[in-house]
C-alpha cells in the first residue's frame, strides 16, 4: 500500500454550476482548516477535482483532469474526486482511474479531512452518503470573500425532469436554516462581501421559519440579509418556474437591495416537449408569469436555460421555442444540446435527434437570444446605475464590473475592487457595455 508523507499544499478546481464553486470554496476551507496552504503553481500535495455530471462531456473530463496530474516521475499528488460524477459514479472512478485515492460526494464532504488521513495511509476512501442535513453545521466559519459572494440557502431538487441527473446526484430538496444564513451571510460581509447570491438547484423552493417564527419563503431570507448594512447588492439563481410564488414577486418590487435580474429556465416553448420533459407547466404558465414579475419590476433582466434536440422534438416544436424567446425577451440566456444521462427517463425515450440537427437548432437558437441580448444592452445605453467593480480592465485605468442587470461593464477612472461606481451606461455590444464615471447623482438608481 502506498503511503503519502504528511500534505502542505492543496488545490480545488470546481466544474459545472455555482453551487459547485460554493461546494469548493467550502473544501478549501476546511483544508485551510487543517492547516493546508493553497498551491500556487500547478503542484499540489492534494488535488480535489470538484467534477459535474449534467452532461456527457462535462462527465468525461474528470478522466483527462486525472491524468493530467500524473508526474513526470510517475508519481501523483493525492486525489480527491468529488462533486456529482463522485455522486453518480463513484465507484467506476475508483475502479477507472488508480490515481484517485478518495471519493467524495456533495452531501459527504465535510468528512474529507478524515478521509484525507485515511487515503494518506494508503487506503482508498469512498464516501457518498446522503442526504445534506450535516455537512453545513460540520464546516468551518466562512472566513474569505471577495466582492461577490456566494451562498448555498438550499440543496437538492424533487423535481425529476426526464433528462437531469441532478436529483440523483445532490439528493431530496433541503432548505438550510434561516439563523445559520443569516449568520453565514454576516461572516461573509464582515470578509468584504458587497454582494451575496443565494444559491439552489431550486433557490425559489426555500422555505424556513425567519427570527420571529414565521413560515416564509426565500423573500424571508433577501429581506434579512437586506437589513446587513454593509451589504448593497442580493440576487438569487436557479429558479423554477413552479416555486415563483406571489412574496418572492413582489419582493422584486419592494426590496431596493434585490437586484433586478431572474433566471428562470423554460427549457423548451413547446407544451408536448414540457409534459416529455416532466417541468410542470405549459409555456403559456411560464408567459403569465413573466407578465407577474414584470409587472412587479418592469426593468427585470430575464434569463433562462434551453435543451435543444430533447428526444422527438420536431422542427415545428422547436419553432415554438424561437417564439417564445421573441415573445419573452431575454437579456442573456444558456442553450445546451440535449445530452443522454445513464439512468434518466429520457435517455430511453424513442426519437433520438441527428447530432448535425442538434447542431443546426443551437446555432439558430443561439443567433436567436444573441440578438435578444444585444436588443437588452442597447436599450440600456443611457440608463444611470451603479456598478460593482469586480476587477480591472485590459486598458490603463480600466475596471470591469457588473450593472444591476448582471451586464459586465467597462468604466475608465479611479476606484477599487468592490467600489459601486455610479456611471451612465454609454455603449452596448454582444456581452459588455461601456459607461462613464458619473458624480453620484441625487435621484435614486438601483444599487
Ligand atoms: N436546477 C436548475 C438547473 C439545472 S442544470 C433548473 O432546473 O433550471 C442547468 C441546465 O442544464 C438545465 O437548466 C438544463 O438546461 C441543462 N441540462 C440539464 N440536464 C441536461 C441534459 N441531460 N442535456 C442537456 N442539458 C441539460
Ligand atoms: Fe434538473 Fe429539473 Fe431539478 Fe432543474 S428542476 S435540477 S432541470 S430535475
Ligand atoms: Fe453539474 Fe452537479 Fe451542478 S451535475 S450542474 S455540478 S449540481
Amino acid at each position: 500500500m502506498p503511503s503519502f508523507p504528511v500534505p502542505r499544499t492543496y488545490r480545488v478546481k470546481s466544474f459545472g454550476c455555482q453551487m459547485n464553486v460554493y461546494d469548493g470554496e467550502r473544501m478549501a476551507e476546511l483544508l485551510d482548516a487543517q492547516g493546508l496552504s493553497p498551491a500556487s503553481g500547478e503542484d499540489a500535495d492534494v488535488v480535489v477535482l470538484n467534477t459535474c455530471h449534467i452532461r456527457e462531456k462535462a462527465s468525461e473530463k474528470v478522466y483527462s483532469e486525472i491524468g493530467r496530474l500524473r508526474r513526470e516521475d510517475g508519481s501523483a499528488p493525492l486525489i480527491a474526486v468529488a462533486g456529482c460524477v463522485a455522486q453518480a459514479e463513484g465507484e467506476e472512478v475508483m475502479a477507472r482511474a488508480p490515481l484517485v485515492r478518495m471519493v467524495v460526494g456533495p452531501q459527504a464532504y465535510h468528512r474529507l479531512p478524515a478521509m484525507l488521513e485515511r487515503a494518506r495511509g494508503g487506503e482508498r476512501v469512498l464516501d457518498t452518503d446522503m442526504p445534506a442535513q450535516t455537512k453545513f453545521a460540520a464546516l468551518p466559519e466562512r472566513r474569505r470573500a471577495g466582492p461577490t459572494a456566494f451562498l448555498t440557502v438550499q440543496e437538492g431538487c424533487d423535481k425529476f425532469c426526464t433528462y437531469c441527473v441532478v436529483p440523483y446526484t445532490r439528493g431530496a430538496e433541503l432548505s438550510r436554516p434561516f439563523a445559520q444564513l443569516v449568520a453565514e451571510a454576516e461572516r461573509l460581509v464582515g470578509a468584504g462581501a458587497r454582494e451575496i447570491t443565494l444559491l439552489g438547484q431550486n433557490v425559489n423552493a426555500w422555505r424556513g421559519e425567519d427570527e420571529k417564527g414565521r413560515e416564509v419563503g426565500l423573500e424571508g431570507v433577501i429581506a434579512a440579509l437586506a437589513r446587513l448594512p454593509d451589504l448593497a447588492r442580493i440576487r438569487y439563481t436557479t429558479s423554477h418556474p413552479r416555486d415563483m410564488r406571489e412574496p418572492l414577486i413582489a419582493a422584486h418590487g419592494e426590496i431596493d437591495k434585490l437586484m433586478p435580474f431572474l433566471h428562470l429556465p423554460v427549457q423548451s416553448g413547446s407544451d408536448r416537449v414540457l409534459k416529455a420533459m416532466n417541468r410542470g407547466h405549459r409555456a403559456e404558465d411560464y408567459m403569465k408569469l413573466l407578465d407577474r414579475v414584470r409587472a412587479a419590476r418592469p426593468d427585470i433582466a430575464l434569463s433562462g436555460d434551453f435543451i435543444v434536440g430533447f428526444p422527438g422534438e420536431s422542427e415545428a416544436e422547436f419553432a415554438e421555442t424561437l417564439a417564445l424567446i421573441d415573445a419573452a425577451g431575454y437579456a442573456q440566456a444558456f442553450s445546451f444540446k440535449y445530452s443522454a444521462r445513464p439512468g434518466t427517463p429520457a435517455a430511453t425515450m424513442p426519437g433520438k435527434i441527428a447530432p448535425e440537427i442538434m447542431d443546426e437548432r443551437l446555432q439558430r437558437l443561439q443567433a436567436r437570444i444573441g440578438q435578444g441580448q444585444l436588443a437588452f444592452n442597447r436599450h440600456s445605453v443611457g440608463r444611470r446605475c451603479a456598478i460593482l467593480i469586480e476587477r480591472r480592465g485590459k486598458l490603463p485605468g480600466q475596471w470591469l464590473g457588473k450593472s444591476p442587470w448582471l451586464q459586465s461593464v467597462h468604466v475608465i477612472g479611479d476606484a477599487r475592487i468592490g467600489d459601486l461606481v455610479p456611471v451612465e451606461l454609454t455603449g452596448a455590444f454582444a456581452n459588455s457595455l461601456s459607461g462613464t464615471a458619473i458624480a453620484a447623482s441625487p435621484a435614486p438608481a438601483p444599487a
